[in-house]
């Protein structure tokens, strides 16, 4: 696995889509400081160099859909080694969420070009930011390992490799092979929910997970699914 670090990078994510062309399948970016990090669905996302961000490049890979899903399973696994007595939960699809706090976020984008498609993986994993950092960047919901645990993170670059490599190998084998552990980390099963699509909001409840890892939800009219590229998914009154 090809590894490249930055001291500082607008967007590892970017930088993968500009450098694509030239580096191999399953190279890994990290960047000490993300300037312009960017989240899911337009969004900012805003961090200091508490934060590591790291993406990594899938050209090709045999299961592009269920990449989103099978990174939240890596993180998890990467971090639960690290800190066992933790309990890490993904809110559906792929946020990580450390004792009601998001520590993680992910965004995965994809380049088509004839028939092949490049993903390009990006995980924000929150380091040591503090809890005046959220507070100033208006996160509520935000929150760092260090901040919700008072643990450090031994080695940043080792968390990095290991999240990839877990990454690169559930992509092979594809979201079943991962679906029971993606199912008992997610914390929006079981629960009254709020689904925000193109600002309509909608309340449900979340049944399951479909096998492609759409969220199966129901209502007084019945049973649906939701595609994670085309919602936002809240908590009745909390985040999750
Ligand atoms: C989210 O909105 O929850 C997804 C956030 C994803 C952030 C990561 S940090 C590394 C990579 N580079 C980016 O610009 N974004 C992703």
């Amino acid at each position: 696995m090809k590894y490249i670090h930055l001291d500082e990078v607008d967007s590892t994510n970017s930088y993968l889509k500009q450098h694509r062309s030239e580096l191999p399948d399953g190279t890994m970016v990290t960047a000490g400081l993300q300037t312009a990090g960017r989240g899911r669905r337009g969004h900012d996302w805003l961090a200091d160099r508490g934060m590591l961000p790291l993406s990594l490049l899938l050209k090709n890979p045999p299961h592009p859909d269920a990449v989103t899903l099978c990174a939240a399973v890596a993180v998890c696994e990467a971090l639960g080694k690290l800190f066992p007595q933790e309990s890490f939960g993904i809110k559906w699809p792929n946020d990580i969420i450390l004792r009601g706090h998001k520590l993680c976020g992910i965004l995965c984008e994809s380049v088509c070009f004839g028939s092949s498609i490049d993903i390009i993986c990006g995980i924000g994993v929150n380091i040591s930011q503090t809890a005046e950092f959220f507070e100033k960047a208006n996160i509520p919901h935000g929150g760092s390992i260090e901040m919700l645990t008072g643990n450090k993170v031994p080695d940043r670059e080792a968390l990095a490799e290991d999240i990839s490599e877990r990454l690169y190998r559930f992509t092979r084998e594809g979201f079943d092979a991962v679906s029971d552990e993606y199912k008992a980390h997610c914390l929006t099963i079981g629960k009254r929910i709020r689904i925000i699509e193109n600002g309509n909001e909608r309340e449900t409840f979340a049944e399951g997970i479909a096998p492609n890892g759409f969220l199966i939800c129901s209502d007084e009219n019945g049973r649906f699914e939701v595609n994670s590229g085309e919602v936002s998914v809240r908590g009745l009154l909390v985040y999750i």
